[in-house]
Formats: C-alpha cells, sequence, structure tokens
C-alpha cells in the first residue's frame, strides 16, 4: 500500500522506472533509501559547481539596489483609490510573507470540518468533494468557505503584523476559461469553479492594504504532483504524461496573465511539480520556459514570475532564465523536516542547526542565478496535525501513518505537539519561537520568505495567526528573540 502523502518523497509505480534510470542520477538518488527531500537538495549541490553568468555580478554579495541579478525595475501596482501603492523592490527589499492555505485549494488537514461536514470518509480532496456529492451542496459548502475563510480584516491583520506579501494558491479549476482562450475542454468537472471573483476581491483587498501578490497556481489539470493540495490525491497523477495537460495549462497562465496580470507583482507558474516522477522532470524545462514566454507575452514586463525547484534542488536550475534570457524570475525553494522518519528522528536542536545547512546553498544559488524565496515553511517539528498527511492518514510521529514498514519508530505522541496552543508547553513554544526565527533567517539572507500558512482550524503550529496571538511568532517579524542562530 503507498498512500500518497503531503509534500513528501512518493513511492509510486515509477519507483521500478527510476532505478533503471541511470540519466536521473540526482532523482534516483533522491528517491532512495530515506533520503529526505532536503537531504536532496544538499548533496545536489555538492555535485555542481557554480557557474557565474557573465551578466551578473559576482555572485558574493547579494543584488545591489539596482542591479539585481534579475535585472528589472520594480513593480508599480495601483490600490483601489488608484493611487500608486509604493512598488516593492524584489532583489533588495525582503518578501515576508503568508500563504493562504486551504482557502481556494482545499486540503483536509487545513479545514477539517469542511470535510467532516461531508459525511463521507471518501470525500478526501476538492476534487472528489465535487464528485462525490450533490453539487449543489458542494457549492453551498464553498461559497460559504470563499466568503468567510479570509476576509478583509485578515489583510488588515497581515498588514499590521509586518507581513508584505501574499501567496494565494489557486487551482485551475477556479480560472474561467472560455472557448475563446483555450482550444480544450474548458470543463473542470467535477470541480466546482466560481471561486474567481473572490481572487479579485482578495487582490484588491491586498492593493488596500498595501500587501504585494504572488498568485500561485496550485493545481493543473490532472494534478502535478498527486498530493491533495493539488486538488487531486492519487497514486497516479497524469498531469506530466498527457501533453495537452500541460498544454492546457499554458493556457490558464496566459489566462491568469492577460485578465489580471496587472494586479499581481508574482505569478507563480505552477506549485511542487513532482520532479521525483522522471515523467514530470521531463517536462519541467520546457514547462517553466514555455509558461515565462506566455506571460511575458501576455502581460509585458513587469510582473515577477515564479518558478520553483519541482523537488529536484536549486542547484539542477542554474544558469536558467537568469538574465538576460529571463528578466523578473524568482525561484521557489520549500522547506518542512517532517515528512520522513530521518527528519523527525532530529531533536529540536538539530531542527535548528539543519535549517542553517541551507542557507549556504540558497545563496549562492540565488546571487549567482535568480532571487530565490522560501516560499513554504512552518512551525511544525511533526506531522501529528489531523490529517496532514492525507484525511483518514495518522501520523510518523506516532506510529500511526508507516509509509516504510520496515521503520517502526515511534517519535512521540501527538497530543500536545499539534492542535490548539493552549496545550503547548512552555519548552515547545520556546521552542517554536525559535525555530521561527531561524527560518526566517534563511529568508533574509536570500530574497524573503512566506510562512505556511496563514490560518488552520486546529493546527496551531503551522498558524501564522495562532502564534501572533500566543507569542512565538513577533509581532514585528523583523525582532530576535535569538539573533544569529545560524552564526
Ligand atoms: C548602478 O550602480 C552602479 C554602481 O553602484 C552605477 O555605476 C550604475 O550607473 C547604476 N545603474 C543604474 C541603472 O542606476
Ligand atoms: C493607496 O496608496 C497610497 C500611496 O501609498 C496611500 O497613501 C493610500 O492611503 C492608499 N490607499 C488605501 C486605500 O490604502
Ligand atoms: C468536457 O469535460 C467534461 C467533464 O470531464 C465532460 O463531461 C464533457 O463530456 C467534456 N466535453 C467534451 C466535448 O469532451
Ligand atoms: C508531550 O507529552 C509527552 C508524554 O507525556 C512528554 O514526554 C513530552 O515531553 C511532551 N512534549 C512536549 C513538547 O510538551
Amino acid at each position: 500500500m503507498w498512500p500518497p502523502h503531503r509534500r513528501c518523497r512518493w513511492l509510486s509505480p515509477y519507483h521500478a522506472f527510476q532505478i533503471l534510470a541511470t540519466a536521473f542520477l540526482l532523482l534516483s538518488q533522491c528517491n532512495s533509501g530515506a533520503l529526505a527531500k532536503q537531504q536532496c537538495r544538499l548533496n545536489v549541490h555538492n555535485q555542481h559547481v557554480l557557474d557565474h553568468d557573465p551578466n551578473i555580478p559576482d555572485g558574493a554579495s547579494l543584488p545591489k539596489p539596482n542591479a539585481t541579478t534579475s535585472g528589472v525595475a520594480p513593480t508599480q501596482t495601483a490600490n483601489s483609490t488608484g493611487i500608486l501603492n509604493a512598488p516593492f523592490n524584489y532583489g533588495r527589499d525582503t518578501i515576508r510573507g503568508v500563504n493562504l492555505g486551504g482557502w481556494f485549494v482545499l486540503e483536509p488537514w487545513i479545514t477539517p470540518s469542511i470535510f467532516e461536514d461531508t459525511g463521507n470518509d471518501a470525500i478526501i480532496d476538492e476534487y472528489t468533494f465535487g464528485q462525490l456529492q450533490d453539487r449543489n451542496v458542494a457549492l453551498k459548502a464553498l461559497t460559504n468557505h470563499w466568503e468567510t475563510w479570509i476576509t478583509e480584516d485578515d489583510f488588515a491583520a497581515m498588514k499590521a503584523a509586518g507581513l508584505n506579501h501574499v501567496r494565494i494558491p489557486v487551482g485551475y479549476w477556479s480560472v474561467p476559461l472560455t472557448s475563446a482562450d483555450t482550444k480544450f475542454n474548458t470543463s473542470a468537472s467535477p470541480y466546482i469553479p466560481g471561486a474567481w471573483p473572490y481572487l479579485l476581491k482578495a487582490l484588491n483587498w491586498a492593493r488596500a492594504h498595501g500587501i504585494h501578490t504572488i498568485l500561485d497556481l496550485h493545481g493543473a489539470r490532472g494534478s502535478q504532483n498527486g498530493y491533495d493540495n493539488s486538488g487531486q490525491r492519487t497514486q497516479n497523477p497524469q498531469w506530466a504524461l498527457n501533453p495537452d495537460n500541460v498544454a492546457h495549462t499554458l493556457d490558464i497562465l496566459r489566462y491568469i496573465a492577460k485578465n489580471i496580470g496587472g494586479m499581481l507583482d508574482v505569478i507563480e507558474l505552477l506549485n511542487e511539480p513532482g520532479g521525483f516522477m522522471p515523467p514530470v522532470a521531463a517536462v519541467m524545462r520546457d514547462f517553466w520556459m514555455n509558461g515565462y514566454n506566455a506571460v511575458r507575452e501576455a502581460a509585458g514586463p513587469n510582473v515577477k514570475i515564479m518558478i520553483g525547484d519541482a523537488f529536484m534542488g536549486v542547484m539542477n536550475w542554474q544558469n536558467f532564465l537568469t538574465y538576460p534570457q529571463g528578466q523578473g524570475v524568482l525561484m521557489d525553494f520549500h522547506e518542512y523536516q517532517i515528512f520522513s522518519g530521518l527528519e523527525l528522528d532530529r531533536d529540536w536542536t538539530e531542527h535548528i542547526n539543519f535549517a542553517c545547512t541551507l542557507i549556504p546553498t540558497l545563496t549562492s544559488f540565488a546571487s549567482a542565478n535568480i532571487w530565490t524565496v522560501i516560499g513554504e515553511w512552518s512551525n511544525a517539528p511533526t506531522d501529528c496535525a489531523k490529517w496532514l498527511n492525507g484525511r483518514g492518514i495518522g501520523a510518523r510521529w506516532d506510529g500511526s501513518f508507516r509509509p516504510d514498514p520496515s521503520d517502526t519508530r515511534v517519535f512521540g505522541t501527538c497530543g500536545n505537539m499539534t492542535g490548539s496552543g493552549s496545550g503547548f508547553s512552555q519548552p515547545y513554544k520556546a521552542f517554536l519561537r525559535k525555530y521561527f526565527e531561524v527560518q526566517v533567517e534563511i529568508g533574509d539572507n536570500i530574497q524573503g520568505w512566506i510562512f505556511w500558512t496563514w490560518k488552520a482550524e486546529n493546527a496551531d503550529e503551522w498558524s501564522y495567526q495562532k502564534g501572533l496571538e500566543n507569542g512565538w511568532i513577533p509581532q514585528d517579524p523583523t525582532d530576535r528573540m535569538y539573533p544569529d542562530l545560524c552564526s
């Protein structure tokens, strides 16, 4: 049995193929044994020598204010009064942001109540949410969620918390393509469309409160990784297997760029493509390149474009879309230390120290290539949050989920590691503060950081909002209780 699990190495039918595919040396290393993806990234780093782009100043220091590694001027965005918000100076100023997880792409662990309310255990993601219940019932629940999960007050609270960016995950099914926009089927059934107007509302709130926006295409047709957070939890993600899906995704990006490119600071072409699967790895370079061109053609030079490392390590993307081949491009790197026994085995000090080990790789990549952001990370040191690994699936931490049957370790109990912060011990809360600060330190060494996630119903270790309330996230994110953790 290979239950899919979130943001983690996937055991899939491709596994056998990978072993034979010596051309995918790095991939097979990343898929063997218990190596975690962060380890893979470090391995990748060790195998590559940095090449310097002659157009880019020597990478010893971070980009200068006027000569950024991505070679563009800051974007101007007008707020709701039509007045220009101060442009964000990418490359000079640090992105400090939160993700709006679980809003336009449901995740069972972020809003378990929405799934429990269906009374149907087979509803495990947004796809089955539309497929396995009455569509009017589903639409009503979704509409209520779109209207209430995030409101304008949240944008005011983000601003008050010293944040300057929000990253908004969106599924392709929410993008209202018409037959004039694509030659492909415009129905996304069984997904339920309807979130688009709420997205537009959010962009206006962001603008009104001086928050810059990253629209993140989080789910593509067929699923790019098989995780529930792509919309569809499946052992057989189809996105890369059918060229029509990839072409359809480009139409989605073109539509976004053309219709709302002027309201956005950044368009992220696709979240977490599963590059550990050879068919996905095989299409990624072309997809990033074609996506870049599609967005530039439709939206012009101002909007920034974000790509991701696709779990292949940032060092796999050297000299890719660097200036002048690309301009205004950012790399998105995600860091979690909880989706394997190897990582869970680290004690708190080791989690902090491990975070520090990421800095040299990321800074050298960023200074020699493109702006780089740690676009997802959290405070969680365990996978205890209910349904984090998927609805109905337990946790590796307490042994209730054993994706690798030979790993029978139990690391602890889950009761006091997740849920309401009121149940967290003082030492745990002190750790959460320190862990927050060290990961911010990673982001401060590159072009910034975006926490996953702003809100969760009942997993406070993942919630920026609850961290602020409980004090393990500072009211001003530049405050340090533990300065220079990595020095
Ligand atoms: C950027 O700064 C360098 C030196 O710091 C200066 O020589 C150059 O003219 C500046 N370029 C622009 C476009 O301002
Ligand atoms: C729009 O931006 C301008 C310039 O930063 C600012 O003075 C004004 O208050 C903003 N309007 C709103 C509604 O926030
Ligand atoms: C488009 O997709 C929907 C949902 O999958 C399907 O019901 C419909 O038959 C398709 N239409 C065409 C013309 O293929
Ligand atoms: C959680 O509870 C277990 C069992 O009582 C205890 O050993 C552990 O120290 C607690 N952990 C935290 C972080 O409070």
